[in-house]
């Protein structure tokens, strides 16, 4: 893949993304984040956290590299949850941007939601940027309502038992608890499937899965990545993807789910427990307040097509596409 010509311009390769490009790009995703958010020594900017390396393993065909010359110069990261995808990080090294590096990059990511028979596709980005909300509306993409990234401190271990957790459940069983998740979620979501994202947590020691209730059939769960190297970061416990089931006694089952996580945090001696929660989810927004969270940081959510997917009202579930 090439792009056009552009005047004056080396053309932007696009490719899939290698192992042996990782270092590159992680370099590239500290150094752009680093850079647009004005840190003091943008290529250690979230040096403890783990976006890059962890998503593709989880799933090397999902991620993308522009080149120029050879040289990697950005890359882009998809996430598959069954019906709905996602993308990011999504990085240009700073002296390439505004050459049409990260819409060459954004092409193929759609043809990886098409391919996928994604019909609820979004990204998490800054509202204040115009460039970001205008690169993405280029694309169809919409942006709707806020995501708050939220975080409380974890001073205690909670006093009541903690859930199970999906590391305890024998391997012979472990195919029946996914499944059990998917059946949740597909209540949320039509498609909506976390089975990635709770093997990846497993597989790559990012951390855990809390299951509420019976693990056969959970009343909810809550990815969590713990620590340095996962998207977590140094003493912080980070809900990945948490949700309930819908309906009756929801909200109780929630503050069940919250302490779970508080639990989990608490035992592997970690300080923080951050989530994020679109403001959409009114219900869910106000119990983590309730709950002592506080917002940290503020994004929006870009829908493609323009329209809620289960970022809505009633529903009890905590992610935050970043
Ligand atoms: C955001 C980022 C990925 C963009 O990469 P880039 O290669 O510079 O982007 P491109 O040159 O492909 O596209 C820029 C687009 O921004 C849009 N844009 C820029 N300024 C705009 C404005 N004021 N109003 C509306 N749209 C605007 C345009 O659509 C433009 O595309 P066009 O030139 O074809 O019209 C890059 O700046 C980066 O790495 N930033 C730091 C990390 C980051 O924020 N990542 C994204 C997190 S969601």
């Amino acid at each position: 893949m090439t792009d056009g010509p552009r005047t004056g311009r080396p053309a932007i390769h696009v490719r899939a993304l290698r192992e042996p490009d990782l270092p590159a790009a992680t370099r590239i995703m500290r150094q752009a984040f680093g850079a647009f958010l004005g840190a003091a020594d943008p290529a250690r900017f979230m040096a403890d956290r783990n976006y890059v390396q962890s998503r593709w393993r989880a799933d090397p065909s999902a991620a993308l590299a522009a080149v120029i010359d050879g040289e990697v110069v950005g890359s882009n990261l998809a996430t598959r949850w069954g019906s709905v995808g996602y993308f990011g990080p999504l990085t240009v090294a700073p002296d390439r941007w505004d050459r049409g590096v990260a819409s060459r990059l954004l092409e193929p990511t759609l043809g990886l939601f098409t391919a996928w028979n994604v019909t609820h596709a979004g990204l998490f980005t800054f509202p204040h940027s115009p460039k970001h909300v205008g690169l993405y509306q280029k694309f169809g993409f919409w942006p709707r309502y806020l995501t708050a990234v939220m975080s409380r401190p974890v001073s205690e271990a909670p006093a009541r038992a903690a859930g199970r957790r999906y590391s305890g459940v024998a391997p012979a069983d472990r195919p029946a608890v996914l499944d059990a998740c998917r059946d949740l979620t597909a209540l949320l979501h039509d498609g909506l499937d976390l089975e990635r994202e709770v093997q990846a947590a497993a597989a790559q020691s990012l951390g855990d899965t809390v299951l509420q209730g019976d693990p056969g059939r959970p009343d909810g769960f809550a990815i969590c990545h713990c620590g340095a190297g996962s998207e977590a970061g140094a003493g912080r416990c980070y809900v990945k993807f948490g949700a309930v089931r819908p309906g009756p006694g929801s909200a109780a089952r929630f503050e069940r789910l919250l302490a779970d996580c508080l639990s989990l945090a608490a035992s592997r001696g970690l300080a923080h427990l951050d989530a994020g929660v679109s403001l959409a989810r009114v219900e869910a927004y106000r119990a983590l307040r309730a709950a002592g969270f506080r917002t940290v940081i503020q994004g929006v959510c870009m829908h493609r097509p323009h329209e809620p997917g289960y970022h809505r009202a009633g529903l009890f579930v905590i992610d935050d596409w970043r």
